[in-house]
């Protein structure tokens, strides 16, 4: 499996969850589970891409704008994540600022899969995507330990 494959899976993923959340109404459990699946796993997700694919592609000279555009992205998509997360679920903006976020991010994604893999296909040797694809995985697990723990942390105080 290439690293394109492999954070495309996650994509899928991801989608499917938007819409679900979308779906679901108020501060109800299933719009709860949904998006803490979401909220996780994209935070996991977006710091394991930026110690694989983006650190490869930062360090290329025709790869650098697009690696930085992406970070920039990611930051932004954070903010709004932890927004969200912050707000009361049953209140009609939260379902409001979560049209913003599914919207942006779908833009990231597709992004991602058409203008990003296109350039770093040219960028980055086929033989390192394929590893990159085995960092990717073990970067995710580490970084949902990380965010667990911070989880964790965050409920003794
Ligand atoms: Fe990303
Ligand atoms: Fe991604």
């Amino acid at each position: 499996m290439t690293i394109y494959q492999r954070i495309t899976a996650d994509h899928k993923r991801h989608r499917e969850l938007l819409d679900k959340i979308e779906s679901t109404e108020g501060d109800s459990r299933d719009r709860r589970q949904c998006w803490e699946a979401f909220f996780y796993d994209v935070k996991a997700h977006a710091a394991a891409e930026e110690e694989t694919l983006y650190a490869k592609l930062i360090a290329t000279e025709d790869g650098q704008p697009d690696a930085r555009h992406s970070v920039h992205e990611h930051q932004e998509l954070d903010h709004i994540m932890d927004e969200l997360d912050e707000m009361d679920m049953s209140s009609p903006g939260w379902l409001q600022r979560f049209k913003t976020l599914k919207h942006d991010y779908l833009h990231h994604i597709e992004e991602e899969e058409e203008d990003i893999f296109k350039r770093a296909r040219q960028e980055i040797d086929s033989a390192v995507a394929d590893k990159l694809a085995d960092n990717f995985e073990q970067r995710k697990d580490k970084e949902r330990e990380l965010v667990d723990k911070k989880a964790e942390e965050a409920l003794e105080h």
